[in-house]
């Protein structure tokens, strides 16, 4: 990049080679100067639209955001208009660095850096990942202090980012594969769903991305985080999202298409797939924590003894044989279950995804059915697996069985 004396032409230059040569990463306008109170900044970012590439401006005002995509040639000169006149504050990340032009009060520009993000640039290899949630999520990402107000991720919470996009990544995939109604809008409920970071992706992914109109609804015992999110929901204008305080076990949904619950603890993950279940939802999506409940009951082989005096071993047996079972339950009830792991333990060790989707009668187009995966519900087959791995264990009495009304020690279903 050859220096200028202008550090405001140098500034627009190296935005120009950025959105070239693809380490454009995001630019935010802030300060502003222009005749519009309500407005705060703007945030814009590469997108690929139909193929093209495209800079994606979120204007955000004080109680709205207005986005709007254009493509290179014409986005680059608003910004040169915006920049030293609008807006008196600009950053630009790049792969490689961070420059920031900043205007005194006599209008005089000085250019700084600082070190890259270590965000990657928009390429059409990584598109799904990194655009998977829209602009517009940068409203509640800030407010529930995931990113500042710059876009970039806040110290301490990049496990977080991270894990928000994985998960929605995931959800895009396996949204794609259920058979979710298209004729309605979908009945969306998040369980135990703490501070709504999970919530609002959801909301955001299927409103503002799939464009599939999704109602969410998040659930919660602590009336505190649900007051918090209904009130960053209302601000961010995330119609279509509400957070309920109570109990998963009190909680009513006539019809749900999508339950989550990520790390609801012990047999809060239970009561949540009971909770899908009873209200016929076509993809249930869990990721379990705290397993305590068959602890007290488990029974291991003599040989595993030795090993399961130590506690850690013992924890994992007990995960194994509760995630185990549940997904052998789901099985039973009439869904496809897939179990994997969510995102690297290296980020969080509640790793474990259980995802179900309701098996379609016949089977999905292009599947190859197995004997298991014939549509058919509650065989024998499916009951006699479930007691088999209960009575390899010693479990008695599991709290996902007990909802379900399914005897893990009938006799009858035992060789
Ligand atoms: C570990 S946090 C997980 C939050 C969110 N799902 C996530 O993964 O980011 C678990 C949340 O579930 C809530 N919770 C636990 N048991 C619950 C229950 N039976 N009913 C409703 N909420 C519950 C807790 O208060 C807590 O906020």
């Amino acid at each position: 990049m050859p220096a200028t004396s202008a550090p405001r032409e140098d500034f627009l230059a190296q935005l120009a080679a950025g959105v070239r040569d693809g380490s454009f990463v995001k630019m935010t306008l802030g300060k502003p100067r222009g005749p519009d109170a309500t407005l705060r900044n703007l945030f814009v970012r590469p997108v690929t639209l139909r193929g093209a590439p495209q800079l994606s401006f979120l204007w955000r005002h004080e109680t709205q955001d207005i986005t709007k995509n254009f493509p290179p040639a014409e986005a680059l000169p608003q910004i040169a208009a915006l920049v030293g006149t609008t807006f008196h504050s600009a950053h630009l990340f790049t792969t490689a660095r961070l420059a920031q032009l900043e205007f005194n009060k006599h209008g005089e520009p000085r250019l700084t850096y600082g070190k890259a993000t270590g965000e990657p640039a928009a390429t059409a290899h990584d598109q799904p990942k990194h655009r998977l949630l829209p602009l517009e999520s940068q409203r509640w990402l800030e407010k529930l202090g995931v990113t500042n107000s710059n876009g970039s991720v806040r110290t301490g919470m990049a496990d977080k980012h991270r894990q928000i996009h994985k998960f929605v990544e995931i959800l895009s995939h396996l949204a794609a594969d259920a058979d979710l109604p298209g004729d309605r809008p979908l009945e969306i409920a998040d369980m135990g769903c703490g501070k709504g970071y999970l919530t609002f992706a959801t909301h955001d992914y299927f409103n503002r991305i799939a464009h599939r109109a999704a109602n969410v609804h998040g659930v919660e015992t602590r009336s505190a985080l649900v007051d918090a999110c209904n009130r960053t929901a209302r601000e961010c204008g995330c119609a279509n999202l509400d957070f309920l305080a109570g109990t998963i076990d009190s909680t009513r949904f006539a019809t749900l298409d999508v339950l989550i619950a990520l790390h609801a603890c012990d047999t809060a993950t239970d009561d949540a797939i009971a909770k899908g279940l009873a209200a016929g939802a076509t993809l249930i999506v869990v990721a379990p924590c705290c397993q305590k409940e068959l602890r007290p009951q488990l029974t291991a082989a003599p040989v595993l003894a030795p090993a399961l005096r130590h506690s850690i071993f013992q924890e994992r047996h007990a995960e194994f044989a509760t995630d185990a079972l549940r997904a052998l339950l789901l099985e039973w009830a009439g869904y496809d279950t897939k179990v994997f792991e969510f995102i690297s333990t290296e980020h969080t060790a509640k790793n474990t995804m259980i995802a179900a989707t309701k098996r379609l009668p016949g089977g999905r187009p292009g599947q190859t059915l197995s004997g298991q995966q014939t549509g058919t519900v509650r065989t024998e087959a499916a009951a006699a697996k479930v007691r088999e791995l209960a009575a390899f264990y010693g479990v008695k009495t599991q709290a996902l069985a007990r909802q379900l009304g399914f005897d893990l020690a009938d006799v009858r279903q035992r060789k």
